[in-house]
């Protein structure tokens, strides 16, 4: 999608279609119609008084040929009530004038913006908002929906001249989005297209295109590396399993407002390409959605792809432990007893909690090779889905100024997280009687043991961890968002390791 500003007057601009929003208090002037044109709100009076217009939170009313404008169509978007007004709503609406519009044929919009809506913070909102809902998950229909796709979103000022930030802002948006789009692509492919080394080709391409450095231990280098405990999970899987590795150092010109003491932050997503359980193998019903078992791996990717572009001023690192959990006579079995790359030996006791063995040894790796701050996502559990459900990512950390920085970036993208405990008690939970730790600590609490497994192998180095079971995947169509894989949480993150400096 091409996006760019335009100060042309309403009354001239030739694009077919203009979006504004209104409040529901006043929907006819109170939002970004306020900047319309006197004959339009006229117009717009009409509708109102035959309640037509509303403003109800996504309500969208479209306007054929109305007065005042030079444009053939005027789509005006509910905003709700403005006490609700936040730019996690503006960048909704954007979504929804995009998949509102190019459902009817529309291939170029312009959204109108007024001083209260052209701050940089908006213009990314709204440029974030237009490209994730320009997405839909059809890579493999015969009818693509590629054709009705919106090429070009014009930011109309109706006359005022544009600030260098909001034009920044719109590349940033434009950036984040298309990076969450990329893990959308990966977490959507089917596992018969998404190997652990399928996963490992799509790092090193994307880390080429983008001049970030990739390195991928293959089996061998996963065993002699003595990472027993990811070795464990891969080793029922006809297709071996792979240590992908990604870095992004800032070059001088990058890092001349940095320390040179910042820790290196190394992100790690669990990559299980198919998790069927293994030898204690998942129920049939549902099971082709552990595809999406790599979402957390795709997001560190997704995070890459965008500093890359963006240029932090910080050393970032990203592993992803990819594996394939499968049930074979290779297979690890209950009981088996791993002795992980940490040295700490764990008893099996269920292969179905594979993520968190797969983690330990990635958790290992990214601190011998001097990680600072690991932040962790994985889709661990179930049960972090009971607790929270589908719409809200849990945040587990021993170390609270991080789990608050996690927390702090993710509100100001528009992500939902909410903090659960971990707690020293708990750790009795996931003792063996036969080795250092057990990889299951029952099914109460189950999210925060597992999470607290994870941390063992953080050890002293500040650790956030982020289950995404839930919001990985989204099974509601949604008026700004496509039905499938949401691409969560790569703004958090992105905005966390963009914003190092200030904090
Ligand atoms: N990948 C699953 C967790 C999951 C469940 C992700 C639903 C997305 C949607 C994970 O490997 C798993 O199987 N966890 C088990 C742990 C249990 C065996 C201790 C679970 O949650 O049931
Ligand atoms: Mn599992
Ligand atoms: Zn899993």
């Amino acid at each position: 999608m091409k996006i760019d500003f335009t100060t042309e007057s309403l009354d001239q601009l030739a694009v077919p279609a203009l979006a504004v929003f209104s409040f529901d208090d006043d929907p006819a002037a109170n939002g970004s119609v306020c900047h319309l044109p006197e004959a339009t709100r006229a117009l717009l009076g009409e509708l109102e008084e035959s309640g037509e217009l509303t403003g109800k939170l996504y309500e969208t009313t479209l306007i054929h040929h109305p007065a005042g404008l030079a444009q053939r169509l005027l789509l005006v978007i509910g905003a709700g009530k403005e006490s609700k007004y936040s730019t996690a709503v503006l960048r909704r609406l954007a979504g929804v004038a995009v998949r509102y519009l190019r459902a009817r044929g529309v291939h170029e919009v312009a959204w109108l913006v007024g001083p209260k809506t052209s701050d940089a913070e908006s213009v990314q909102a709204l440029t974030e908002g237009a490209v994730l809902a320009d997405y839909d998950a059809d890579t493999y229909r015969s009818e693509r929906n590629s054709k009705k796709r919106i090429d070009n979103l014009r930011f109309a000022t109706g006359g005022e001249t544009v600030s260098d930030s909001a034009r920044a802002a719109a590349e940033r948006g434009r950036v984040i989005a298309e990076a969450q789009n990329f893990t959308r692509e990966l977490v959507n492919e089917p596992s018969n297209r998404m190997t652990p080394e399928m996963l490992a080709e799509r790092a090193r391409k994307m880390a080429a295109e983008f001049g970030l450095a990739c390195e991928v231990l293959d089996e061998n280098e996963i065993q002699a590396l003595k990472m027993g405990a990811l070795w464990g999970v891969g080793q029922g899987s006809e297709a071996p399993p792979r240590l992908i590795v990604l870095r992004y150092n800032p070059s001088q010109s990058d890092s001349a407002q940095a320390p040179e003491s910042a820790p290196l932050i190394a992100i790690v997503g669990k990559g299980i390409t198919f998790d069927t359980g293994g030898i204690s193998i998942k129920p049939a019903a549902d099971m082709h959605e552990m595809k999406t078992d790599m979402a957390g791996g795709a997001t560190m990717l997704g995070v890459m792809r965008a500093i890359a572009q963006l240029r932090p001023a910080t050393r970032v690192m990203a592993v992803i432990p990819a594996a394939e959990n499968m049930p074979s006579g290779k297979a690890y079995r209950p009981g088996d007893v791993l002795t992980s790359m940490s040295g700490k030996t764990i008893e099996v006791l269920n292969t179905d909690a594979e993520g968190r063995l797969a983690l330990a040894d990635a958790i290992t790796y990214a601190k011998e090779q001097g990680a600072g701050v690991i932040i962790d996502a994985a889709t661990l559990t179930g049960a972090v889905t009971v607790a929270l459900g589908n719409g809200i990512t849990g945040v587990f950390g021993w170390n609270k100024d991080w789990v608050n920085r996690v927390r702090a970036s993710a509100e100001a993208v528009g992500d939902k997280m909410w903090e659960l405990p971990v707690d020293e008690d708990y750790r009795d939970l996931y003792k063996s009687s036969i080795a250092d730790l057990a990889n299951t600590g029952g099914r109460h609490g189950g999210a925060i043991t597992a999470a607290m497994f994870v941390g063992e192998f953080a050890g002293d180095t500040p650790w956030v961890h982020l289950d995404i079971a839930g919001t990985r995947w989204s099974n509601e169509e949604k008026p700004y968002l496509a039905k499938g894989p949401t691409g969560h949480p790569v703004r958090t993150l992105v905005h966390l390791l963009t914003h190092m400096q200030a904090q």
